[in-house]
């Protein structure tokens, strides 16, 4: 009767390493059976050899192999691919020897005569752990790329200055204080430090103080205790704690209520805290950086912000240049951002026109890099051709710069009304754009009603 096997898809490629032919090829052809991809050796070089050649997951290795020590094997295996999972095979049931083997970086062990019911969970064991591993080493691969130095992309000197500020904070301990109009890469630029210094292994944790309730920031912070608080019926953890041993982000620090400030200085001076309702200090291991596009030496005048804290706070302080000022980063952040957006849109674009790269060069960006990020965005999903033109870029591009626009108000050879009329139109193209043509969020940033923005649509004949 011809025997029906159950179709088995491969269940993982295990190098058997063992000197014993007989018991060599009786554990190969066990393995083989069950489904696994199974290549031999019976000495280091060879295993070493084969290791380069396939894609092995686990790797059974004798505990003695001849004059070899299967150890080495395994030391070896580990500085080539920390990924492959060894499991060790070993005549001495002693614990010493299997204590030895996973001081080495073994996985676990089983035992002569093998018992291979055993001997099979074992494995099994191991390929979990062993794509685990890979899994985990694939997503910090994945957030090294996107967080890499690679990515951050600059040509001006002035933005060469921030990188060296920022290599030197991803070099030290110290807290970093990022200041920058809206969109200039204050965030980007603290996930990188994160990322390159000692602490990249920790956690980053991000916190948006303006949107959180004020009656509320306390108690994110730092934690609070069951009861401390109408709403806190469970222990609640807070970021310090959640981001011991990595990096906490505190973005908008100039939105920190001033009974909190009191708190994050206490915490930067002793690196002590307490959770809401409880007087146990508590310690955490945390980097803190914070970020601000307002400006605090005017909220410290103000009294708004706590001038020692301030000054605790300002320890590395990176100022990231508004793009207008650093238009040379120009050429090249559009194509990053077209490279990147293209590839997500699976689309070939080569590039883009000189009209179109002239008219960006020309524009003031209030939005600095997101909003050229989110430019180049649209027309890479707009686009139809391999270039972009000037058609596929916002309407709002066509704003001249302050200057410009000074220069043509000095121009007399126009009627008045008709630079009014033209500022109106150019302001409501820029609103509705901004505002992805939603009529009262439109009317909102240009301080009209929306009677009023529907009434002008309708006698400059803009559609909507
Ligand atoms: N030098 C750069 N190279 C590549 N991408 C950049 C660069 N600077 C900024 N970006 C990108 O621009 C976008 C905006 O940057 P980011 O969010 O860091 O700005 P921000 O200063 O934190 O803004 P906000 O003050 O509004 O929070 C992000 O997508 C970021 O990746
Ligand atoms: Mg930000």
């Amino acid at each position: 009767m011809p025997e029906i096997k159950e179709k088995k898809t491969s269940r993982g490629f295990v190098l058997v390493v063992e000197d014993d032919e007989m018991q060599r090829v009786l554990i190969s052809e066990n393995l083989r059976q069950e489904g696994y991809q199974v290549v031999e050796a019976s000495n280091i070089q060879d295993a070493l050899q084969l290791v380069s050649q396939h894609p092995v997951e686990i790797a059974v290795v004798d505990y003695k192999l001849g004059t070899q020590s299967g150890l080495e094997l395994v030391k070896e295996l580990r500085k080539i691919n920390p990924l492959i999972t060894p499991v060790m095979v070993t005549a001495f049931a002693s614990i010493e020897t299997a204590v030895e083997a996973i001081k080495q970086g073994a996985y676990d062990y089983v035992v002569k005569p093998i018992d291979f019911q055993r001997f099979l969970l074992v494995l099994e064991r191991a390929r979990e752990r062993f794509r685990l591993k890979r899994e985990v080493h694939e997503l910090r691969n994945r957030l090294e790329e996107k967080f890499s130095f690679k990515n951050f992309i600059f040509a001006s000197r002035a933005m060469e200055q921030v990188v060296r500020l920022m290599s030197k904070a991803a070099r030290s301990e110290a807290t970093v204080l990022i200041t920058g109009e809206t969109g200039t890469g204050k965030d980007l630029i603290a996930r990188l430090i994160h990322y390159s210094s000692e602490r990249s292994q920790g956690p980053f944790l991000a916190v948006n103080l303006p949107s959180i309730p004020e009656t509320l920031v306390e108690s994110e912070l730092f934690g609070a205790e069951k009861g401390a608080y109408t709403d806190a019926r469970e222990r609640k953890i807070g970021k310090f704690e959640a981001a011991d041993g990595g990096t906490l982000f505190l973005d908008e620090i100039g939105d920190l209520p001033l009974s909190v400030q009191v708190k994050l200085l206490r915490f930067l001076q002793d690196r002590e805290f307490y959770r809401l309702g409880s007087s146990k200090p508590l310690k955490a291991d945390v980097r803190i950086i914070a970020a601000t596009n307002k400006n605090l030496e005017k909220l410290v005048s103000e009294g708004k912000f706590r001038a020692d804290l301030y000054y605790r706070l300002n320890v590395i302080r990176i100022d990231v240049p508004p793009l207008r000022e650093r238009k040379e980063d120009i050429p090249l952040l559009v194509d990053h951002f077209i490279r990147e957006y293209s590839r997500r849109e699976k689309k070939n674009i080569r590039g883009i026109s000189a009209e179109a790269m002239e008219a960006l060069i020309k524009h003031d960006f209030p939005g600095n890099v997101r909003e050229l990020e989110n430019a180049i965005e649209r027309a890479v999903v707009f686009t139809e051709g391999e270039f972009i033109t000037r058609d596929d870029l916002p309407v709002f591009l066509e704003i001249r710069s302050e200057k410009e626009l000074t220069e043509a108000a000095a121009d007399f050879s126009r009627p008045l009304p008709d630079k009014i009329r033209e500022l109106e139109v150019r302001e409501i193209k820029w609103a509705l754009e901004k505002s992805g043509g939603v009529k009262s969020r439109a009317a909102r940033l240009l301080g009209i009603t929306e009677r009023m923005l529907s009434y002008k649509m309708k006698i400059y004949g803009l559609k909507k």
